[in-house]
């Protein structure tokens, strides 16, 4: 979810909504705002997409220079506009990102003492809660903290309050909440992206910290209620515009972006010397922990064999949720890695703060340099994707890649594993990504063929060896995502341990099989499924399509590429394939349902 909050010198409607569309990457079930006007709170919620917001404000538009707002993911209550922010009792009104834990046991308090609850949500018990302490006599800033001490969970709020259009009070605990300083204005944002056009001067709230806002600036508290000195930052975000660029879905831009992205990145970390990475000597170190979610984990898992194979480095590859409650044990002397796109995934940021003071070092690889991940790591390397706005990642995913390919060059370098020839040699190979990536672009119109037939499959399945594996995993989840098909990966030798018993003819099959050392192997499990029926869809170079022959039901052929970098042009048709059959679905491919961008809850 995703919070504002504004004591402006404007109307705060306008603002509040694009600031919101710069947060709908964090949910877009429902949203909603309500300001202060001539002293009288009031607000408008919609159900939906931001637009439907947008549309309710023409018809019944807000007035009013001090407001908040909200966009939602839901977890407790279905998106409905009775469940959508800002929640409202009496007087107050908040909205919040998170989960409070122990809403039960406060709800049945306040039912207990006569309290009306109107929804499910565990968001209502807190503005019940301020209600109450309001009408015991305490001040709005009274009733927040007394409020506040009572909840559980991992949460960020703002609170509005009726007959006060210059005050907001904000609180984070576990969830990222950063205020912004502006002219004679004031600002609330769950991160800097929120504020960006707004304001560049931003405090973030630390751990327990809450804040009573006005327009003369903010008086900040810590846990214990003492006065806290947060440091006003300056930060570099241009108001990033986030257009289309021509075309017709951002999902299709990223797409397309990815060969001059890569191109970027890669000069950003090289240089005459070599590859620039200060801080990381990989010399010292003697395992890597990867944590990621989602697609950001299949980057990980591509990068474990390149660690290994490649600079003798063992690695651990771990899913955040499952990571944060193991308890792993973990070696002082290894380093933890967090990749994340948007640096503000609840279940990534939890697992790195639970290997602080744990390891040697907490490196992060991230899209938002101003996120909480990178600011809470020792060393943050950028993967200077730009701005995602597709809920399916694509050039994030390629650029995770790309680092992930210089830090395991790195590291052989470093281990004495490689030498300054061999280096040259790589880094030539990774030079010529962009070009490579230009030609598989190409593809899109066989693409769309195929994915026209791809969108009538109740299943279908991925299959790849080595590090082609993470992949058919990411083009797995890139299809189910946004087309809704059932799509599972498989690694190729695992297919007769139980996948082989769901191919028939109407299950297609898509082998990424790059001619390497694995190939002769993979063409094996090919046979396999075609021996059953199975519609393969083979994805590999001339060579590789060439040596398959007859059966296969349709191939693509891509440039010849070095076979450890394969992953990373490979995943090129495999997002296009979702693309195109999601196109062919007719589902919306930018933000598919029941997803959010970046998920800011456990
Ligand atoms: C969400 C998105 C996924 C993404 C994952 C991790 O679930 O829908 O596409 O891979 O979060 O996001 P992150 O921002 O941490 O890379």
């Amino acid at each position: 979810c995703g919070i504002i909050g504004v004591l402006g010198s404007h109307e705060a409607a306008p603002l509040m909504v694009e600031a919101l569309k710069r947060l709908e990457y964090r949910g877009y079930d429902s949203a909603g705002i309500a300001t202060v006007h001539q002293g009288r709170l009031d607000r408008r919620r919609a159900v939906g997409k931001l637009v439907n917001l947008s549309d309710l404000l023409v018809h019944e538009p807000l007035a009013g220079k001090a407001g908040i707002g909200h966009t939602r993911w839901a977890t407790h209550g279905a998106p409905s506009v009775t469940n959508a922010h800002p929640h409202r009792a009496g007087g107050v009104a908040v909205v919040h990102n998170g989960i409070i834990e122990n809403f039960r046991e406060l709800r049945e308090e306040l039912s207990a003492a006569g309290a009306q609850f109107q929804t499910e949500t565990d968001t209502e018990t807190i503005v019940l809660l301020a209600e109450r302490h309001m009408a015991e006599g305490m001040s709005p800033a009274e009733a927040a903290e007394a409020t506040i001490r009572r909840l559980t969970g991992a949460f960020a709020l703002c609170f509005l309050f009726d007959g006060e259009d210059d005050l907001l009070i904000c609180a984070r605990q576990g969830s990222p909440l950063a205020i912004g300083h502006g002219e004679g204005e004031m600002f609330v944002g769950s991160d800097a992206i929120a504020l960006a056009p707004l304001t560049d001067r931003i405090t973030y709230l630390e751990e327990g910290d809450w804040a009573v806002i006005t327009r003369k600036g903010a008086e900040i508290f810590d846990a214990a209620g003492r006065r806290a000195n947060r440091a006003v930052t300056q930060i570099q975000i241009g108001a990033a515009r986030i257009d289309k660029g021509g075309y017709k879905h951002f999902m299709a831009k990223e797409i397309a972006e990815q060969p001059g992205v890569i191109g970027s990145a890669l000069d950003h970390y090289l240089s005459d010397a070599g590859i620039e990475m200060p801080g990381l000597d990989f010399a010292v170190c003697d395992r890597l922990v990867m944590v990621a979610c989602g697609t950001a984990s299949y980057a990980c898992m591509v990068a474990k064999y390149w660690f290994e194979q490649l600079a003798g480095l063992p690695v651990e590859v771990d899913i955040a949720s499952e990571f944060r409650y193991r308890e792993p044990p973990l070696s002082p002397a290894s380093w933890s890695v967090f990749v994340s796109q948007s640096g503000e995934t609840a279940d990534t940021l939890a697992a790195l703060r639970y290997t602080k003071e744990k390891v040697a070092k907490v490196v992060s690889v991230v899209n938002v340099s101003t996120s909480s991940i990178a600011r809470e790591s020792d060393v943050a390397l950028p993967i200077l994707a730009g701005v995602e706005v597709s809920v399916a990642s694509t050039k994030g995913f390629t650029c995770q890649l790309t680092v992930l390919a210089l830090m395991a060059l790195k590291a052989a370098v470093d281990r004495g594993r490689m030498d300054a020839d061999q280096l040259a040699a790589h880094l030539a190979h990774l030079r010529n990504l962009p070009g490579l990536m230009n030609h598989a672009l190409l593809l899109g119109n066989d693409v769309a063929r195929i994915a026209a037939d791809l969108a009538e499959a109740q299943d279908i399945l991925f299959l790849g060896r080595g590090p082609m594996y993470p992949l058919a995993l990411e083009g797995a989840l890139k299809l189910k995502e946004i087309s809704y098909i059932h799509a599972e990966g498989y690694a190729s030798g695992e297919l007769k341990h139980g996948p082989i018993a769901l191919i028939d003819q109407h299950v297609p099959v898509v082998v990424l099989a790059p001619r390497d050392a694995l190939y002769e192997k993979t063409v094996s499990n090919m046979q396999e499924v075609m021996a059953r029926h199975g519609k393969v869809l083979l994805i590999s170079d001339a060579e590789g399509v060439h040596e398959a022959g007859a059966g296969v039901w349709r191939s693509l052929t891509l440039p010849r590429i070095e076979p450890w970098l394969a992953p990373v042009l490979y995943a090129l048709p495999a997002q296009m394939l979702a693309y195109h059959t999601a196109i062919a679905k007719g589902t919306d491919v930018d933000q598919p349902r029941n997803l959010a961008k970046s998920v800011t809850v456990e």
